[in-house]
């Protein structure tokens, strides 16, 4: 059941940060909704933005161009909800520094308070006022990195407030490389917490469509751009210890961290869901489809073979997300089929990944089937995302 639609009051107390420009920002919004039309959208009165429960404003950057950014970041600047493309997934962005906003985050996607955010900068000069200390190894992969899909969790400085961080002494911070994400963030000039823009635990978004699908009515905008390029989040890597240790596999890979840093980095490995996560984020059960997802490991023919008796088993039709070369394997079958691409071209995969999980959940079928694909780089962050989809389960 849906929630009832939000009503949000710009928070009352900013950060002495914001504080200048707290009139020029509400006289910004309050212009940009009468001009476009949306005098209904907010209500401006006595010093307040009035959210009135609207659906949530898509802000199209492919009709529109810079226009849509700018208003996408007035309201970031008013405290409100904006989503926004990434290279990886969508993020659902609030004032970092701002704890109501921020707050209104977790509220929106239902994430529970323990799982920390990303902040999300414009420049890397943002960091130095983030976290105690910019260590070398961070500069060296700040500077072949960013803007990329690469987060960094460092020692937070105190003014990054608790709900950014779940009460951890650490807060990760990235630099996206989309044009889009970087022109709204420097035109926000503060630090924007973005996760991904969808319900938590559920399947992360890689089109405008997607973000709505979870979050339409709960969120007041979503900056459209199209469909995001690489498909599957950042790597998460923390720096803090003596050994850099690699949080969550993603768009920049375990071997090429190691390579540049000249040391070993630790990790991945699927932490169970118990306490002293060193991560929060990284549960068993995550990216996943309301549809049961049934993962296969082996590259071999047999597991083709197992996986085509499975789904002509399986009682009404199933969705199969799979390569290019597999389907052939199940042209007889009453099966709606997904093609991730080919096996050769992980990037591929990770592009289609996260619509093929959506689509096919979407298609009223009994079972999603899909197995693993080879390992290293870009693989290994597409499998953690399907195992973690299938709930750390593996067909046997
Ligand atoms: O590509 C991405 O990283 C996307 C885009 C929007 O930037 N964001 C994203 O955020 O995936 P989210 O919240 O869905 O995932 C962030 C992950 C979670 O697993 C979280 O627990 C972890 O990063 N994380 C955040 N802050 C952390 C911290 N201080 N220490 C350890 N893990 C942290
Ligand atoms: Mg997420």
């Amino acid at each position: 059941m849906r929630p009832p639609p939000c009503r949000v009051r710009r928070p009352a107390a900013s950060p002495a940060w914001h504080r200048p420009t707290r009139s020029y920002g509400y006289c910004a919004v309050a212009l940009l909704c009468w001009g476009a039309g949306h005098r209904e959208l907010l209500r401006h009165r006595a010093g307040r933005v009035t959210w009135t429960g609207s659906p949530t404003e898509r802000l199209s950057v492919q009709r529109d161009g810079e226009a849509a950014v700018e208003r996408a970041a007035a309201l970031l600047g008013a405290g409100f909800l904006v989503a926004f493309p990434t290279e990886t997934v969508y993020g659902l962005g609030a004032l970092g520094l701002h704890v109501a906003a921020v707050q209104r985050i977790f509220a929106a996607k239902e994430r529970p308070a323990s799982d920390p955010l990303i902040l999300h900068v414009g420049t890397v000069e943002e960091v130095e006022g983030l976290v105690t200390r910019v260590p070398d190894r961070a500069r060296l992969l700040m500077a072949t990195y960013w803007p990329g899909p690469l987060s960094l969790v460092l020692r937070r400085a105190a003014r990054v407030p608790d709900c950014v961080t779940a009460g951890l002494d650490s807060v990760a911070v990235r630099m996206p490389a989309h044009p889009t994400a970087l022109s709204l963030l420097r035109r926000v000039g503060a630090p924007v917490a973005a996760p991904s823009a969808n319900l938590f635990s559920h399947t992360s978004p890689t089109t405008a469509e997607h973000v709505l699908a979870d979050l339409d009515g709960r969120i007041e905008a979503v900056l459209d751009d199209g469909p995001t390029p690489l498909g599957v989040e950042s790597t998460v890597l923390d720096l803090r210890g003596d050994e850099p240790v690699l949080l969550r596999p993603g768009g920049v890979s375990h071997a090429h961290l190691e390579h540049i840093l000249g040391c070993t980095v630790c990790g991945p490995a699927l932490v169970p869901d118990s306490a002293g996560f060193r991560s929060p984020g990284l549960l068993t059960r995550h990216y996943s489809p309301r549809t049961p997802l049934w993962l296969f490991a082996g590259q071999d023919a047999a597991t083709l073979a197992r996986m085509s008796r499975t789904a002509a088993g399986a009682l009404g039709s199933v969705g199969l997300l799979l390569c290019t070369e597999d389907l052939p394997e199940f042209t007889d079958l009453n099966a709606r089929c997904f093609d991730l691409g080919p096996r050769a071209h992980p990037e591929q995969i990770a592009h289609r990944l996260y619509d093929g999980l959506r689509t096919l959940d979407g298609a009223g079928v009994t079972a999603i089937l899909a197995r693993l694909v080879p390992r290293g780089g870009l693989g290994d962050a597409i499998n953690d995302r399907l195992v973690r989809a299938a709930a750390g389960e593996i067909q046997s």
